[in-house]
């Protein structure tokens, strides 16, 4: 695997050699997809030869709170794998974005659907990682014919790993379709998210975003959005979008850990802002990646220095 091969994973505990970083076949989230995991961005910041993990705490959080959806048990502090995160990408020295994966899931044992039998295990991976999607041109997007899932069905919320079933058909859908990327509605057919974002239009100088019971993960980019905009005096309205609302929105982005603040261009072949990155959508995109590369003082308490 190339470079990859040196570089640690943490299991359960203990760092092992990438090559032998495998999980066994009756593993219960390998067979039902009954686990959780968070996605997590490091910023390598070259002229500080710092890295800046952004958010960490909040990331850290939400997979042990998650955790209680699955009724998954693991014996470890949000401060022990927080530790042991920032431990995980010291000891590969990282020199360069990377991508931090932590995962809770039910291991091995019998097959049956109840993983009451099956222990608690956990891994953290790091690798690097550079541009999800298209941040500095934008990228086009379609209204996927695949509905989110519900609340009542397989929360979203929860960053469930067998969800994201949902999330690949969606983006595999769109890009078989000559997209970059997809955008999702609830069951009820209004605007919910991007299949691993989430979204924001901006109407008459607002900004508008789903609110948090319209099916999507709660995301902490989007609050970050959200504080941002408010510090930087924007109106955020949290309500349900319809579907039209997209065709005739001023601007339209999504956000997200991995897609980070993308603009969206046009919209099932319809131009967003004649097609040119609108002005308050570059205005957040700018501060956020000046946010992340710790180059704003402001902000610096969202970032975990690591060197
Ligand atoms: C479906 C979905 N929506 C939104 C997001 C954005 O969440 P966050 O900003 O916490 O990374 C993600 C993950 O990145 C996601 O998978």
């Amino acid at each position: 695997m190339g470079e990859l091969s040196s570089t640690k994973v943490l299991m359960n505990g203990r760092f092992v050699d990438w090559n032998d970083a495998n999980v066994h076949v009756t593993t219960h989230a390998f067979l039902y997809g009954t686990g959780v995991f968070d996605g997590i961005r490091g910023y390598y910041n070259k002229e500080r030869k710092q890295m800046f993990i952004v958010r960490l705490g909040d990331h850290v959080k939400r997979l042990l709170t998650n955790m209680r959806l699955l009724r998954l048990n693991l014996n470890i502090t949000a401060d022990e794998l927080t530790k042991e995160i920032i431990e995980l990408v010291r000891l590969n020295d990282f020199r360069e974005d990377v991508y931090i994966r932590p995962a809770i899931y039910f291991g091995p044992g019998s097959v049956g659907l109840n993983p009451a039998g099956h222990g608690t295990e956990y891994l953290v991976f790091a690798t690097p990682f550079g541009k999800y999607l298209d941040t500095e041109n934008g990228i086009s997007a379609c209204v996927s014919s695949w509905r989110r899932i519900t609340d009542g069905m397989l929360p979203p919320r929860g960053k469930i790993m067998g969800a994201y079933v949902n999330s690949v058909l969606a983006k595999q859908e769109a890009v078989a379709g000559g997209y970059d990327e997809a955008i999702l509605l609830t069951k009820d057919n209004f605007v919910c998210e991007g299949s691993g974002e989430n979204i924001f239009l901006v109407r008459d100088g607002q900004l508008i975003t789903p609110p948090v019971y319209a099916d999507i993960l709660e995301g902490i980019t989007r609050a970050s959005i959200i504080k941002l905009a408010g510090d930087l005096k924007y109106e955020v309205i949290e309500r349900l979008i319809g579907r039209t609302e997209l065709c005739i929105a001023d601007e339209v982005f999504f956000c997200g850990t991995g897609a980070e603040v993308t603009p969206v261009t046009s919209i099932n072949g319809r131009l967003i802002n004649n097609g040119k990155i609108g002005p308050i959508t570059k205005e957040l995109h700018d501060k956020y990646f000046k946010i992340v590369r710790g180059n704003e003082s402001r902000y610096l308490d969202w970032l975990t220095p690591i060197y």
